[in-house]
């Protein structure tokens, strides 16, 4: 059976549109209908005309396109696939951090679960992170950011703005180090350097610049610079690599990668739209909580 053959037929006969995440698998992205950033796959979810959403990606991002197209049907090919740093934080935790800073707005990193979402003003992605800070939160006196210390760290950093911050961290990126990066600007001194803002204050020091995956894969195609060490996931090489074949690309360092992105295979993308399984399934009253502060950042971007 020529599988990928096989989930095209599927694809078309359920009405489905497959997402995926700029980490996953090279051969999982090349039959994807749209591959981007967290930020893109929202927007996509949200637009799409799409009876079915097959979510190639983590947990939190497949929840994220059930709370803004609840009337589709939103599936996982693997249940398993979470994000461990959006696990750092749950529900129960943030109301308490919230009745200790009863007067704090709440800002969550898209990386966190849908029952932390309906329990926050403002929601941001590492694309919109520090305009939506410097905007739309430019009033707010005290402003809770949760789950990510880095991101956080870097916001602060280009805001000049301070959080009430929860220590979560994303366990990919805390394997890239200063020391890569020294070792590959060693080997490669015409490189630019990309750095994703998870990483930490002492990798993004070393940083030319500091982007989203989407906004990385945007400065590779406009760049005149030939050659780029990157500094997040590998998954990301494969995308830019195939837009821009005159470039070189160097990953940091070959041991950032997200075992929950690898997950997804071809094989239970196909058994996914066979089966239509794993179904999202969410309460009505957390996908509207949860509905609130993802839209505020989607009309904010409008
Ligand atoms: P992006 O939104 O930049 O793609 O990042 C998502 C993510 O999980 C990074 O680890
Ligand atoms: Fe979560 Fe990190 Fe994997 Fe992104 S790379 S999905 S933040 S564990």
């Amino acid at each position: 059976m020529d599988i990928v053959r096989e989930i095209g037929r599927l694809k078309r006969s359920r009405g489905a549109i497959i997402l995926a995440h700029n980490y996953q698998l090279p051969e999982v992205q090349d039959i994807a209908d749209y591959v981007g950033d967290s930020l893109g796959l929202s927007i996509q979810a949200a637009a799409t005309d799409a009876k079915v959403i097959v979510f190639c990606g983590v947990t939190f991002m497949a929840e994220t396109a059930k709370i803004l197209s609840p009337g589709k049907t939103v599936l996982v090919p693997d249940p398993d696939a979470g994000c461990p740093m959006a696990d750092m934080i749950d529900a129960e935790q943030l109301r308490a951090l919230k009745r200790e800073n009863p007067t704090a707005k709440v800002l969550c990193y898209v990386n966190t679960t849908a029952a932390v979402k309906a329990e926050c003003d403002l929601c941001c992605t590492s694309a919109n992170a520090v305009s939506m800070v410097k905007d739309v939160m430019k009033d707010d006196k005290d402003i809770i950011f949760v789950p990510d210390r880095h991101l956080a760290d870097h916001v602060a950093q280009e805001t000049g703005r301070e959080f009430i911050l929860w220590k979560g961290f994303c366990p990919t990126h805390a394997r890239i180090l200063p020391e890569d990066i020294l070792r590959q600007k060693a080997l490669h001194p015409e490189a630019v350097v990309m750095v994703h803002p998870e990483c930490s204050r002492g990798v993004r020091a070393l940083a030319d610049k500091v982007l989203s995956t989407e906004a990385m894969c945007g400065f590779a195609r406009e760049t005149q610079a030939r050659e780029m060490i990157v500094a997040t996931e590998v998954g990301v090489l494969h995308k830019m690599r195939s837009a821009n074949p005159d470039k070189v690309f160097y990953p940091a360092t070959e041991k950032a990668v997200c075992p929950n992105m690898k997950l997804t295979t071809l094989e239970k993308v196909l058994v996914s739209l066979d089966e239509m399984r794993t179904e999202v399934v969410l309460d009505q009253e957390t996908i509207y909580k949860a509905k609130q502060c993802i839209r505020r950042m989607l009309e904010y971007r409008a």
